[in-house]
């Protein structure tokens, strides 16, 4: 799967008007608004409050499409709520000489991180100005961890927001298509 493909189509869905990004593939069929419930994580790594800031973001619109949430950083992920989580969201920043060797941020805690084993998993990266290719490292990581790269999205300084309701939605859906759940 490409690493950055949790793009939704730009249709606005008519049952999810909040959600002026999600696609109406997703939402086309049966969909009354809010699909069958999940128990998400958001996990992410932050220095500077970025990625805490995206983090913050996918959470409340996970809650707002009706599923449950919790929202850490690494070393503070609650275990028991991560083991039994349907699904996982996890963030760092973009780490490099802004030209090449990017890489995730943190990558070490990311990766000293128990309970996503078999979990469909979505990644987030927050970077300044050049990303390159991370989200395929920030997808290696994931893969370490056991974890099922459902695939992933860049959050551009500044512009923290830009794609995060689209992104969210097409995770939420390829979470689902994973774990088998009709929306
Ligand atoms: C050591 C270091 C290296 C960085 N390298 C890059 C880079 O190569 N490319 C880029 O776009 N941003 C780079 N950044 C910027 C961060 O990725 C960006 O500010 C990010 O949003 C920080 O996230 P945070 O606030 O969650 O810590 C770097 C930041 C640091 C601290």
């Amino acid at each position: 799967m490409e690493t950055d493909s949790l793009r939704a189509d730009s249709e606005p869905c008519d049952s999810c008007a909040m959600m002026r990004e999600s696609s109406r593939r997703i939402c086309a069929t049966g969909h009354q608004g809010v699909p069958r419930a999940v128990k998400v994580a958001v996990v992410y790594e932050s220095r500077t409050g970025n990625t805490a800031h995206v983090a913050e973001m996918i959470g409340a619109a996970v809650q707002e499409l009706g599923h449950e949430v919790g929202i850490w950083p690494t070393e503070k992920a609650n275990l028991d709520y991560l083991t039994d989580a349907d699904m996982v969201f996890l963030g760092t920043w973009t780490g490099g000489i802004i030209v090449t060797g990017h890489h995730p941020g943190d990558g070490g805690k990311l990766l000293a991180m128990p309970g996503i084993w078999g979990k469909p998993t979505a990644g987030f990266m927050t970077y300044a100005l050049h990303a390159g290719k991370v989200l395929d490292k920030m997808s290696d990581i994931v893969t370490l961890l056991g974890g099922v790269w459902l695939g992933g999205r860049l959050f551009k300084r500044g512009k923290l927001d830009e794609g995060l309701a689209s992104f969210v939605v097409a995770a939420l859906d390829a979470a689902e298509a994973s774990l088998g759940v009709a929306s």
